[in-house]
């Protein structure tokens, strides 16, 4: 039995440790380091003409087959349909949702072509994980080609309401095609009874309790949350502390009683940036005690600049962090940075380390991995305070952080305050709790768990890597 996963972006080693700010690619990543296969998706380029046939590439245990995209298909399946209409709709921003025919037909253009491209790759064993939104009709276009084999799809992001997914166009069609899937993993209970509340609804699928039938398969949808490498991420953050922190050092002056509230996103409007910045602002007007004391570093890389409402996110963090600065900064002392680049997987370990304060308050996120690599990352000693969203999947799993409704700058102005005076011994017992939990359901946790369950009685070490 090998492991084929297929996914829109594909990571390979020699690209270097800055690539992915977006969970996913990361912990694939891991997962398949771990048991070897073929890993298929979009190479991240365009080419002038189409793939018309793929090349694997071993490097390791893991072989690596991807696909360009025509500058076309890049506009209308990935900028178009998969982050102007499913994104939004998916992150409850009906508002920003904005749908269009031909990207549509774009997306499920190159969902075709990826099914086409891939069914030469695939032998008789192969059990295939398709992962994400762009690729949720995949396993019906492999269907078609006469694929039988156990075909498993993960949502690594929030899967709304019936009432939400069904204001999109062709929603019953799209969502007929997640029964092409033996095993749908979602990231919490709440998106998995959200999509069989949806077959139900849209689709008149028949429910019994995990399983949803509409056709002549059984799905089952269960909920997998999904982990990260917390040893691993551990170690890297003891061996990088000293070396993250020499140019906090360096821009900041001597560190001294300075402290530091850390927030790691890609700039996405789901992550909640601008209503963070001014949240931080709130917390010094309020507590101005702490002026001059403290500072928020917000790591946000660029991401899908090209889509309209992430170049506005741009602008208006550089304009809401620039007001704030001024109005609230010393002349030796700035209040907030915002760096829009991407960091080192090391770097970051070092400075969720040194931060006092880890401020994950997206506005709406499937999981949410940096609320997990900020605990993994912290001094067990001296640990430091998650601050973290309601509405983050990771909330449903690590309730001892401090909770909060991303909306209310109030709120998460006085939580920026609790965390800052948390007495040690609270920091110790919450820190111990969480990092029980994110250690137990772990990287290779959830791939085992979600590939036991794929394969049946299967256990996951079964899996074999690539000839
Ligand atoms: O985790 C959600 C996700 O959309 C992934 O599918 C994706 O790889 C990641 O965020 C980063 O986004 P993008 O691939 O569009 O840069």
């Amino acid at each position: 039995m090998r492991l084929v996963v297929v996914s829109n972006r594909v990571t390979m080693p020699e690209r270097g440790e800055k690539v992915a700010a977006g969970g996913l690619a990361v912990a694939l990543r891991s997962a398949l380091e771990k048991h070897g296969g073929l890993w298929f998706g979009w190479s991240g380029t365009t080419s002038a003409e189409p793939s018309s046939r793929v090349e694997p590439v071993r490097l390791g245990n893991v072989s690596y087959a991807v696909v360009d995209l025509t500058e076309a298909e890049r506009q209308s399946y990935y900028l178009g349909f998969s982050n102007r209409a499913l994104w939004p709709l998916m992150h409850y921003r009906l508002g920003l949702t904005d749908f269009d025919r031909s990207d549509y037909a774009g997306y499920l253009g190159v969902n075709r072509r990826f099914a086409k491209l891939l069914v030469p790759q695939l032998k008789p064993d192969d059990v295939i994980w398709i992962h994400d939104y762009h690729l949720i009709p995949l396993a019906a276009e492999l269907r078609r080609r006469g694929v039988t084999n156990r075909i498993g799809y993960f949502h690594h992001i929030p899967w709304p309401s019936a009432e939400v997914f069904g204001a999109l166009p062709f929603s019953a069609t799209l969502i007929s095609t997640m029964t092409a899937y033996d095993l749908v993993g979602m990231q919490t209970q709440t998106d998995a009874d959200n999509l069989i509340g949806g077959l139900v609804a849209l689709r008149g699928a028949h429910r019994d309790g995990e399983r949803v039938k509409a056709g002549p398969r059984e799905t089952v949808v269960r909920p997998f949350p999904i982990g990260i490498d917390v040893e691993s991420f551990r170690k890297l953050a003891v061996a990088s502390v000293r070396a993250a922190t020499q140019p906090i050092r360096a821009t900041t002056g001597p560190l001294g009683g300075r402290k530091l509230v850390i927030g790691v996103d890609r700039l996405d409007y789901s992550k909640g940036i601008v209503q963070r910045l001014e949240a931080f602002g709130q917390f010094l007007r309020s507590h101005p005690e702490h002026r001059g004391n403290v500072g928020l570093l917000q790591i946000a890389p660029p991401s899908r600049s090209d889509v309209p409402e992430y170049a506005e996110l741009d602008r208006q963090s550089d304009e809401v962090a620039g007001r704030l600065n001024a109005a609230l900064g010393e002349f030796d002392w700035t209040p907030i940075r915002v760096v829009k680049k991407a960091y080192s997987r090391s770097a970051l370990a070092g400075f969720y380390r040194r931060a006092q304060v880890g401020l994950v308050t997206p506005m709406r996120d499937g999981m949410n991995l940096v609320a997990k690599e900020y605990i993994a990352a912290q001094n067990p000693e001296d640990p430091g305070v998650l601050v973290l969203s309601r509405f983050a999947g990771a909330a449903h799993q690590m309730g001892e952080a401090l909770i909060v409704n991303p909306y209310d700058t109030h709120e998460v102005a006085e939580a920026i305050r609790t965390a800052l005076a948390m007495p040690q011994s609270e920091r110790v017992r919450r820190f111990e709790r969480l990092y029980a939990t994110i250690a137990a359901s772990d990287i290779g946790w959830w791939t085992s768990r979600y590939l036991a369950a794929l394969t049946g009685a299967e256990a996951a070490d079964k899996l074999a890597p690539p000839e």
